[in-house]
C-alpha cells in the first residue's frame, strides 16, 4: 500500500509539475493566501495594497480594456495606457489614406485634439464577492443540469439588477469558477468617454508585425495612450464636451530604475480564457484536430488577405485590424500544438486519470473520468462541425453584414420598420473596411473546405442543393457575388422599409442563414447537451482533482481557471532556453531593432527620426547601465490572452513594464503550464517614455506623471 501511495504521488505530481513554481492566476479579494509567498519572492507590499475595499488600492489603477484587454491609470487627470494592438481597432477606425494613424501613429498635442472613440468602454472593479450561497439557493441534490443552469440564472439576475440599482455606470457579472464550484460576483464601474491620446506609427507599435508576433527575442513597441473623461463628478457619463478627465482613486508610479533577470514581477489583469485542468480527451482534440484545421483554413485566408494588401494601401488600411486578429491565433494555435505535444500532455494526463481512477473506485468520485471520456467522444462530431462552422461559413463578410442589416427591420400588426440610422452606421462601417475580391475568393476557399471536410450527414440539403445547381464553388460564388444587392454599396445604402422581401431573398442573406438553421437545428443543440453534461461532469472532476491531491498528499496550489475577471500572476525576469543549444537573454534594447530594420519590409521599416537618434545616440535620460534604450523583457509571469496591457509592477508597486505577449514555445500555457519554457513578453516602461518624449515630442504625457525615484 505504502508502495502504491507512492508511485501514485509521483505519477500525480509529474502531471502536476512544478505546480508551486510561478504557475498560476490568482484572485485578488483572496490574496492575502498567497501574499507571504509574494513577499518571500521579494514583494514588499500588502494583500490590502493589492486589493481592498476600504480603501484605495493597486485594483483601482486597472481597467478591464474594452471586452479583451487591460489597460492601467498613469496619471491623476485619467491618463490610460493600454498596449498598440488594443487600442489597434480604435486607431484603425480614425485612419483614412489622408489621415493614417495606423502608419503614421497619432499625437494630441493638447486634451482638444484628443480623438473620441467609437464604441470603447473600459471598467473599474468596485468588489469582488464569493456568492455562491446566493446562486445556489433553491438548489436540490437531483437537480438536472437544466434545471441547475435555470436556477443559476434566475438567481444571478437577481442579483445584479439588486447590486447595480444605486450609482452611475454600475454594471455586474456572476462569474462561475472551477466549474461551478463556486460563484463570484464583480461588480464594475464602466466609463464609455474614452479618447485616444496618441499611439505610435505601427513601424514602431507593430514592429515585426506578424512576423515577430509571439515570439522572442522581441522589439515591439507595443502601446497607445487613451484618456478616461468623466461628467463633473467624476462619474461615467456619455461623450459631451462638457465631461473632464476623471480622477482615479489610485494611478501608478512609474520606476525608471530599470530591470534586471531574478527581479519580482507582478501582473494585474484581466486573464480571458484558460482551462488547465481538463481531461486528456479534450487535449487530444484541440492537439489532434480543432488547432490544425483551424490553422490550415486560417493559411488559406490569410494568404489571401496579404496577397491584395501587398497590392494597394487602401486595402492594406482596410483590412490591417481583421488581418491581425485571424494571424494572431492562427501562429498561436501552431504554438500551442508543439507545446502540448513537446510536453507529452495527453499520455500524462492519461496517466493522471489512471491513477485518479484507481483511487475514486467505489467512492463519490467513481466513474467521473471515465464519463468526461465518453462525453468527449460523443461530442467530437459536432465540435468538429463547429469549428468547421465558424471558421469557414461565419467569415463570409458579406453574409455576416446582410444578416445584421436584416435584423433592422422590425414586423409587427401596423407594418414593417427598418432601423434607418442604424442602418446607415452599420453600412458606413462594412463598406469603409470591404473589399469585395478578398470576400469573394475567401468564400470560394473557404466553401471548397467545407466541402471537402464536413461529412456528408452534416452538409444541409441548401449546400447540396446549391452544389447541384452551380455545379462548383467557383459558379456559387459569381452567383451569389454577382446578384447580391449588399455587393453595391448604394443599392445596400438606398434600403427602406419596403424592401424586407428583397432582403429576405437575397443570396447572401439566404446563404447565411440557410446555414445558421442548419447549425441551430442539427449542430447546435447536440453540442450544448453534451456539453452541459461535460460541465456536471467537470465539476465533479475538478471537486475530485482537489481531494486527491489533498489525501494524496500531492503539492498543487489550485487556481481557477481565467475567466476574464481580475487576477494577479506572479514571477520573476528570467530567460529561457528554446530549444537544445539555444538559451534567450530576458531583454532587449534598441540595437535589436537597428539590426532587424529594413526600408523594403513594411513592418521592419522603421521612422527616420528612430535611425537618427539611434546614430547620435540622442537617448536622453532614458538609456540603461549599457548604454543603449531598453526595449522588452521576458519573466515567468502566468498570463493568456486579455493579459494584453496589463501592468508589470516591481517589488515595490511601481510600473515597469507592459504585458503584450508570451513566447511562442509557451503557448500552451492555457492547458499546460511548463516553468521552463513559457514566459510572458513584456515592452519596458522607458521604452514607452523615450517614444513619447524623443519620438513623439509629447513630453507634456510625461509631465502628467510621477516618476521614481
Ligand atoms: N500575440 C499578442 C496577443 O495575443 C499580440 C497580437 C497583436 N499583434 C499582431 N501582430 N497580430 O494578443
Ligand atoms: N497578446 C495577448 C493579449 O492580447 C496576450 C497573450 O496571449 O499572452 O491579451
Amino acid at each position: 500500500m505504502k508502495r502504491m501511495l507512492i508511485t501514485i504521488t509521483a505519477l500525480a505530481a509529474m502531471a502536476f509539475q512544478n505546480a508551486r513554481a510561478d504557475e498560476g492566476m490568482w484572485l485578488p479579494s483572496l490574496i492575502s493566501q498567497r501574499i507571504s509567498d509574494m513577499q518571500e519572492k521579494g514583494f514588499r507590499l500588502e494583500a490590502e495594497d493589492i486589493y481592498s475595499i476600504n480603501q484605495a488600492s493597486l485594483k483601482d489603477a486597472v481597467v478591464l480594456f474594452g471586452r479583451g484587454c487591460t489597460g492601467e491609470l498613469i496619471s491623476p487627470e485619467g491618463l490610460l495606457l493600454t498596449n498598440h494592438h488594443c487600442g489597434y481597432g480604435q486607431i484603425q477606425k480614425h485612419s483614412s489614406v489622408e489621415h493614417d494613424y495606423l502608419k503614421d501613429g497619432f499625437w494630441a498635442m493638447s486634451r482638444e485634439e484628443e480623438l473620441p472613440n467609437k464604441g470603447l468602454t473600459v471598467s473599474f472593479l468596485e468588489r469582488m464577492d464569493d456568492v455562491t450561497g446566493i446562486i445556489l439557493k433553491g438548489y436540490e441534490t437531483g437537480m438536472s443540469e437544466k434545471e441547475r443552469v435555470e436556477l443559476v440564472k434566475k438567481n444571478s439576475e437577481a442579483l445584479i439588477s439588486e447590486v447595480t440599482a444605486s450609482g452611475k455606470g454600475l454594471r455586474a457579472t456572476v462569474e462561475a469558477l472551477y466549474y461551478g464550484n463556486q460563484y463570484f460576483l464583480f461588480l464594475y464601474r464602466e466609463y464609455s468617454d474614452v479618447r485616444l491620446v496618441g499611439a505610435p506609427p505601427s513601424s514602431i507599435g507593430k514592429f515585426g508585425g506578424d512576423t515577430d508576433n509571439w515570439m522572442w527575442p522581441r522589439h515591439t513597441g507595443d502601446f497607445s495612450m487613451f484618456r478616461i473623461y468623466a461628467d463633473k463628478d467624476n462619474n461615467p457619463a456619455p461623450y459631451s464636451e462638457d465631461n473632464v478627465p476623471y480622477k482615479p482613486k489610485k494611478y501608478f508610479r512609474i520606476s525608471t530604475e530599470g530591470v534586471a533577470e531574478g527581479d519580482f514581477t507582478f501582473i494585474y489583469g484581466f486573464p480571458g480564457r484558460t482551462q488547465e485542468y481538463i481531461h486528456s480527451e479534450g487535449v487530444r482534440y484541440i492537439e489532434e484536430t480543432g488547432d490544425p484545421h483551424k490553422i490550415r483554413l486560417r493559411t488559406l485566408r490569410l494568404g489571401i488577405m496579404n496577397r491584395y494588401q501587398s497590392e494597394s494601401q487602401k486595402v492594406r488600411i482596410q483590412y490591417s485590424s481583421k488581418n491581425a486578429n485571424v494571424a494572431n491565433a492562427w501562429k498561436k494555435w501552431q504554438g500551442e500544438v508543439k507545446g502540448i505535444r513537446k510536453m507529452n500532455t495527453v499520455a500524462r494526463k492519461q496517466e493522471f486519470e489512471k491513477e485518479f481512477a484507481r483511487w475514486a473506485a467505489g467512492g463519490e468520485f467513481d466513474g467521473v473520468v471515465e464519463n468526461i471520456e465518453r462525453i468527449y467522444r460523443e461530442l467530437e462530431p459536432y465540435q468538429f462541425a463547429t469549428d468547421l462552422y465558424s471558421e469557414t461559413i461565419r467569415t463570409v463578410e458579406i453574409a455576416n453584414f446582410a444578416m445584421s442589416m436584416a435584423r433592422l427591420f422590425k414586423e409587427d400588426e401596423s407594418g414593417t420598420t427598418f432601423d434607418k440610422t442604424k442602418a446607415e452606421e452599420l453600412a458606413n462601417a462594412f463598406y469603409k473596411d470591404y473589399h469585395l475580391p478578398i470576400d469573394k475568393e475567401v468564400f470560394t476557399a473557404m466553401m471548397s473546405e467545407y466541402e471537402a471536410h464536413m461529412p456528408c450527414a452534416f452538409k444541409p440539403a441548401y449546400h447540396n442543393e446549391m452544389m447541384q445547381k452551380y455545379g462548383s464553388v467557383e459558379a456559387w460564388a459569381d452567383y451569389l457575388f454577382g446578384t447580391s444587392l449588399f455587393a453595391d454599396e448604394a443599392r445596400a445604402c438606398g434600403l427602406t422599409s419596403e424592401d424586407f422581401t428583397k432582403v429576405k431573398n437575397d443570396p447572401a442573406f439566404i446563404y447565411f442563414n440557410e446555414f445558421l438553421k442548419w447549425y441551430h437545428a442539427d449542430v447546435q443543440p447536440h453540442a450544448a447537451r453534451l456539453n452541459q453534461e461535460l460541465q456536471l461532469a467537470y465539476r465533479d472532476y475538478m471537486r475530485g482533482q482537489m481531494v486527491f491531491c489533498r489525501t494524496q498528499r500531492i503539492p498543487k496550489d489550485f487556481y481557477p481557471d481565467a475567466n476574464l475577471t481580475l487576477r494577479v500572476a506572479y514571477g520573476h525576469i528570467k530567460g529561457y532556453s528554446p530549444a537544445d543549444g539555444i538559451y534567450y537573454t530576458p531583454s532587449s534594447t534598441i540595437k535589436g531593432i537597428m539590426e532587424k530594420d529594413n526600408p523594403e519590409i513594411f513592418d521592419y521599416n522603421i521612422p527616420q527620426r528612430l535611425r537618427d537618434i539611434y546614430a547620435e545616440k540622442d537617448y536622453g535620460r532614458w538609456a540603461d547601465s549599457s548604454g543603449e534604450v531598453p526595449v522588452c523583457f521576458i519573466a515567468t509571469n502566468h498570463t493568456t490572452g486579455g493579459n494584453s496591457g496589463s501592468p508589470v509592477i516591481n517589488a515595490a508597486g511601481d510600473l515597469i513594464g507592459l504585458n503584450f505577449d508570451r513566447v511562442w514555445e509557451g503557448t500552451m500555457s492555457d492547458i499546460v503550464f511548463d516553468p521552463e519554457i513559457c514566459r510572458n513578453i513584456s515592452l519596458d516602461i522607458r521604452y514607452v517614455l523615450f517614444i513619447i518624449d524623443k519620438v513623439a515630442d509629447a513630453d507634456h504625457l510625461i509631465e502628467e506623471m510621477t516618476l521614481v525615484p
